[in-house]
């Protein structure tokens, strides 16, 4: 019997790792642990949601006094820390959010994890899930490998950065069983309409402008999100403590191809002629700070613990499309109340 805290487990990500580890381990009693922000959602969860080995604590990991006592009641033996500040463009108009959330939330996990595990770490793990944008931005050749130096150029890549060197001071300093990853962008179900993919889908269907930033020339290394979940699986079991493995698709597309090939599929899926929506691109002011590229060496973790990509980028990409699709109803409830506000801050009337 393990228990196992996750955090941010209400979130896209999260949600898909809590659903794999509560069906795959149900000899594991896995804790979901989420503030419930706007991007969490336990819609997400319903399906797992009254299986015996998931419990769902709702709560801020910034708050020390209920972390460590948390810590101190269940006695975790792992955490896959996930909760976060995700969103670039919000880390640009709110930065002292993702100081909060990014950085303190994560130390306080640290110093509750060390406080209650006092040097016994037989058997323990704590797993921060980081991004590959703590490397900063590529030019037109070259990959990020886990010895890349970070250079961060957003306020969230900035934040998510420091969380990650004080998860190795951690281990550098007490010791602790640290490890970490750092992915390339995800995709699937259940990612929050301010990202992409989603935020497009949404507006083709409903005939609204699909804003571009810059030239839409900016390049991203996409990955199924249930990729991204085996590698965590792995990584969780197997890593060796204070290492870093990178995780990537090997998929890259600059934005406005991967957006004219969703609007193919979308016009496809949705009876109308094919080309019809490619009038809403709309190219609207960049991203101050815009990364230029991301792409990832994931040689490590295939030489090493046997991961590779399984869902071929069509196939992923079909997926999510009709998932989205057929969940009407999730999208009509995340994208009620703030979402509406947010949208005006962020593009306007269009
Ligand atoms: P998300 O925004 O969809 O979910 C974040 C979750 O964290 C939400 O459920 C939210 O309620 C919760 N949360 C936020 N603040 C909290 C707090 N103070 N206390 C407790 N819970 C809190 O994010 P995501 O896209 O699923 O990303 C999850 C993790 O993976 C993040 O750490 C992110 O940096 C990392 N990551 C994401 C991607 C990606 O492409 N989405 C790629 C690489 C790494
Ligand atoms: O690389 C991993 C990162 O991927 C994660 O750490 C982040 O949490 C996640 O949000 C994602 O960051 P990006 O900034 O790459 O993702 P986003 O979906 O916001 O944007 C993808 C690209 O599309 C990026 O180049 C900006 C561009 N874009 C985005 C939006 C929302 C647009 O052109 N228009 C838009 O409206």
């Amino acid at each position: 019997m393990k228990k196992i805290l996750i955090t941010g487990g209400a979130g896209f990500i999260g949600s898909h790792v809590v659903r794999h580890f509560v069906n795959k381990y149900p000899q594991y009693e896995i804790f979901n642990l989420d503030k419930l922000t706007y991007a969490g959602n336990l819609e997400n969860l319903t399906d797992v949601e009254k299986m015996p080995n998931y419990h769902f604590v709702k709560g801020d990991i910034e708050d020390a006094e209920f972390i460590m006592n948390l810590f101190q009641k269940e006695q975790f033996d792992g955490v896959i820390h996930l909760a976060a500040e995700s969103h670039v463009d919000r880390s640009i108009t709110n930065p002292l959010q993702f100081i909060h959330t990014n950085v303190l939330g994560t130390v306080q996990l640290l110093h509750a994890a060390k406080t209650t595990w006092n040097g016994n770490y037989e058997g323990k793990k704590f797993y921060q899930i980081s991004t590959d944008e703590v490397y900063g931005a590529l030019g037109d050749t070259g990959l990020f490998s886990e010895t890349t130096p970070y250079n961060p150029h957003s306020p969230y890549s900035a934040a998510k950065a420091s969380a990650d060197h004080f998860v190795r001071a951690y281990h550098d300093t007490f010791g602790m069983p640290t490890v970490i990853s750092n992915c390339s962008n995800n995709y699937g179900p259940n990612q929050f309409p301010e990202k992409l993919i989603p935020l497009f889908i949404n507006n083709i269907k409903h005939n609204k402008p699909l804003p571009v930033y810059g030239q839409g020339l900016n390049v991203r290394d996409w990955l199924y999100v249930e990729d991204h979940v085996e590698a965590i699986d792995l990584i969780f079991h197997q890593a060796k403590p204070g290492s870093t493995y990178n995780i990537g698709g090997n998929n890259e597309w600059r934005n406005i191809d991967l957006i004219k090939k969703l609007i193919e599929i979308m016009d496809r899926k949705l009876g109308r002629p094919e080309g019809t929506s490619l009038s809403l691109i709309t190219y609207v002011t960049d991203r101050a700070g815009h990364d230029l590229r991301y792409a990832i060496d994931a040689s490590k973790i295939k030489n090493e613990l046997g991961w590779e990509p399984k869902v071929r980028f069509d196939e992923g990409f079909e997926k999510t499309v009709d998932w989205y699709l057929n969940n009407e109803e999730w999208f009509s409830h995340v994208t009620s109340g703030e979402y509406e506000e947010y949208y005006q801050k962020m593009y306007g009337n269009r």
